[in-house]
């Protein structure tokens, strides 16, 4: 027994799991949010639809939103207008256009990390790769391994359709496997394409124009890892604690749906109500472990 408890301790790393190097990427094209009620109801062909317009444009102003990129543009949806429609058969070509572009967008923000890191490909042990944008096997962190020529021998997970939380469970699954494996050195992308939920508007779907008002593309890549050699690495954050919980009467609060049309969503309007009913909670369940009680002074 004792044998195998070494072997344990040597497996281990000693430290808490750390943020080397971060990269972001966006597509090339960008569209303000103060301009983007007339931009999407002109490319989707709904201009007729003045009341609704009015009303996108109202919760576009409310998201606080500045900007937004995004790789579909008005001569992809001229070839292909399903994409624009509000409920249309479109999931063949989406599937085509993201599970090509979301590791090629992902590739750019982790290229800007490895730069940072400044240490050589071969050094990443693990990949993680979340996304919501497309579905396939192999999938899309097996492009990105390829992509970026790290070692075929590169251990990956990769997880779909997480949604808003993708950032925090890599982040959680990141800290886990630099923790316990000695050495290792994670390369974490989430990468997203709205391609897959792109549509047009409708008046019986707000919660769909939300969502259209909300989200845009863009990938984000760390790297983590535990005991850096700090002669040649920069840690920039510790990772001291990672949870994840759900709260009560929230099942099917923000839920997606793959179907013929693409990506579905749906968001009850008491999505806010929700979390502010229950952020204190967990606010003081992770940090009332660690003796912080006043969460501004972090
Ligand atoms: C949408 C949002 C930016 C609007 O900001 P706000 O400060 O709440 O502003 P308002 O309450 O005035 O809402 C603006 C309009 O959007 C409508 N609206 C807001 N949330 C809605 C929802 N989930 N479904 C349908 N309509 C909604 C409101 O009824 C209102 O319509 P009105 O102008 O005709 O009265 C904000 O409510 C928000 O961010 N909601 C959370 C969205 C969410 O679920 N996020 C998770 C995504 S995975």
């Amino acid at each position: 027994m004792a044998f195998v408890e070494e072997i344990r301790n040597a497996q281990r790393a000693k430290g808490p799991a750390t943020i080397l190097a971060i990269g972001t990427a966006t597509p090339d094209h960008c569209v303000y949010q103060s301009d983007y009620a007339d931009y999407y109801f002109r490319v989707t062909k709904s201009e007729h639809m003045t009341a609704l317009k009015k009303k996108f444009n109202r919760i576009c102003d409310k998201s606080m939103i500045k900007k937004r990129y995004i790789h579909l543009t008005e001569e992809m949806l001229e070839e292909h207008p399903n994409i624009g429609a509000y409920m249309a058969p479109s999931l063949n070509i989406r599937q085509e256009i993201i599970t090509a572009e979301v590791p090629k967008l992902g590739k750019e923000a982790a290229l800007k990390a490895l730069k940072e890191w400044g240490q050589p490909k071969s050094k990443i042990t693990h990949l993680v790769f979340c996304t919501t944008s497309g579905v396939e096997m192999p999938g899309a962190d097996y492009k990105l391994a390829n992509l970026l020529g790290l070692e075929p021998s590169v251990r990956r997970v990769m997880l779909y359709h997480r949604g808003c939380y993708a950032g925090g469970t890599v982040l959680r699954t990141a800290k886990d496997l630099a923790e316990n494996n000695a050495g290792a050195r994670v390369l974490v992308v989430c990468s997203e394409i709205t391609v897959v939920t792109f549509r047009g508007p409708s008046e019986d779907a707000l919660d769909s124009l939300v969502g259209q008002a909300l989200f845009g593309d863009g990938s984000a890549a760390v790297i983590v890892g535990s005991d850096p050699d700090i002669s040649i690495e920069r840690p920039l954050f510790q990772l001291v604690s990672a949870a994840q919980t759900f709260i009560p009467n929230s099942a099917g609060a923000i839920a997606g749906n793959l179907r013929e049309v693409g990506l579905t969503f749906h968001l009850w309007p008491n999505v806010p109500t929700l979390i502010s009913e229950n952020i204190e909670k967990c606010l003081t369940q992770a940090f009332d472990p660690l003796g912080i009680s006043d969460w501004n002074s972090i």
